[in-house]
């Protein structure tokens, strides 16, 4: 007896397995290529399928194409004549955080600077007193009702630093924190180390040890319990040198730890510099960047073999956080004079308490369109494609090709790419597949 029914559940679960499902009932799909980067001219392009299909098999994208030439299949979703887009990547947050910071909001608008808050104590160390209080299941509880609501706006893959521990326990409290979410949320989620975020208060006279605390003591630990999958430093004139950087830096690419960089946020930190010369991932911010750093940036895209320059994928992403500019009152970073010189860019919302308190990259879309005058297409390609790319998450998202898991969205209304940044504010995603599966927030 107990044989058979073991049989019967085995025989089920393959059939679960191996069941496919198409969806149809498609207008456009959007996004819908192989592609890993797309760099100047390029970003304009948006692939689509008109009157499509989308076919998914456990959890994965096993065909797609005009509905004309779908399949056979038993397991039919008619999605009610909507446009699908691949699912968000948003590459850049701090998600995890004890307390919202409101109160410097208001001082800034009185006049205050960042920089100011920062050094009279508030900002960042504000962020890490409160999360030193904060216990690690209140913020896992707050991260994730943070991240549901990232979802439903369309996020299904989501990077988050720590960096408002700044001491080894708190560090890794913050990383712990991101793990679980990992393991709660079905989207993907990518950790980053981010103990270089400010010098905490006692070290700020003794800036070479708290340098010295993250190389020989934090890095090791966090490498060792597997709990980043990159390091970030804050390279920042009032924050961290280039030459801090760089040691912290070289000493996790030791440990095989890659990087990405927050550099010149706040003025010509050296941060694209270091992040070229490190291999970096992306770098990140580039509010005060010119046509030199822009040449480094492109440079790392191209190899030359045999005499020929050959584009390739492994350069440093240069990443855009509109959501800072608008809230800081700072320069936007110039996308569209970037992408004009050849570059590739990605966008993401940089989702913090103090210079971004923006959760929804469809609100970072608008702010690229009307400010940096990036267009719907250039957009959407820098929060999908080059964002993905920017995680090196390229071979899972970004895009919908067969091989990629079924992240994709059904969205609002028609037309919906220029849309987006049109209703600013206004979410134009209707449902999310994550892996295949439907988001339903309980
Ligand atoms: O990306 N620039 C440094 N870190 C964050 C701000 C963090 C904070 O103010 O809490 C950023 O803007
Ligand atoms: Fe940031």
């Amino acid at each position: 007896m107990e044989r058979d029914l073991y049989g019967a559940y085995s025989n089920l679960g393959l059939y679960l397995r191996t069941m496919q499902t198409l969806y149809h009932g498609i207008t456009t799909l959007y996004g819908a290529d192989f592609s890993t980067l797309k760099m100047g001219q390029q970003m304009k392009e948006v692939a689509c399928y008109h009157d499509a299909y989308l076919l998914v098999e456990d959890g994965v994208i096993v065909a797609l194409g005009g509905y004309s030439e779908a399949p056979e299949v038993a397991h039919r979703v008619d999605l009610g004549g909507v446009e699908v887009m691949p699912g968000f990547v948003d590459s850049h947050t701090h998600t995890v955080f004890a307390a919202s910071r409101e109160e410097e909001f208001v001082m800034r608008i009185k006049g205050a600077t960042y920089e100011e808050i920062a050094e009279a104590g508030g900002g960042i160390l504000n962020s890490a007193r409160k999360l030193n209080e904060a216990s690690e299941d209140s913020l896992f509880e707050e991260a994730l009702e943070r991240l549901k609501l990232m979802i439903l706006q369309g996020t299904t893959t989501v990077e988050i630093k720590s960096g408002y521990g700044l001491t080894l326990t708190s560090e890794l409290k913050m990383l712990r924190v991101i793990k679980r979410l990992k393991e709660a949320l079905p989207i993907q989620i990518r950790s980053t180390f981010l103990g270089a975020h400010a010098f905490p208060e006692g070290f700020r006279e003794r800036k070479s040890e708290y340098v010295e605390l993250i190389i020989d003591q934090m890095l090791p630990q966090i490498v060792e319990l597997q709990l980043a999958d990159h390091i970030d430093v804050f390279c920042e004139k009032g924050f961290f040198t280039s030459e801090q950087a760089q040691r912290i830096l070289e000493a996790a690419r030791g440990l095989g730890l890659p990087s990405k960089i927050h550099g010149n946020q706040l003025g010509q930190s050296g941060g694209v510099e270091l992040a070229v010369a490190q291999g970096s991932w992306s770098v990140d911010h580039l509010e005060y960047t010119d046509e030199k750093q822009w040449e480094l940036l492109l440079g790392s895209f191209f190899k030359t073999i045999a005499g020929q320059r050959i584009p390739v994928a492994s350069g440093t992403m240069p990443v855009a956080l509109p959501g800072v500019s608008y809230n800081l009152g700072l320069p936007f970073t110039r996308g569209r004079e970037m992408i004009d010189f050849g570059l590739p860019l990605a966008l993401a919302t940089d989702f913090n308490p103090g210079s971004s308190p923006v959760n929804s990259l469809q609100v970072v879309v608008s702010l690229a369109c009307t400010q940096m005058k990036l267009t719907p297409e250039e957009a959407f390609n820098a929060i999908t494609v080059n964002a993905a790319l920017a995680l090196r998450l390229h071979e899972t998202c970004g895009t919908l090709c067969p091989g990629k898991r079924a992240d994709f969205l059904v969205m609002k209304s028609q037309n919906s790419l220029a849309k987006i940044p049109y209703y600013l504010g206004q979410n134009q995603v209707s449902r999310v597949f994550v892996a295949g599966e439907e988001f339903l927030p309980e």
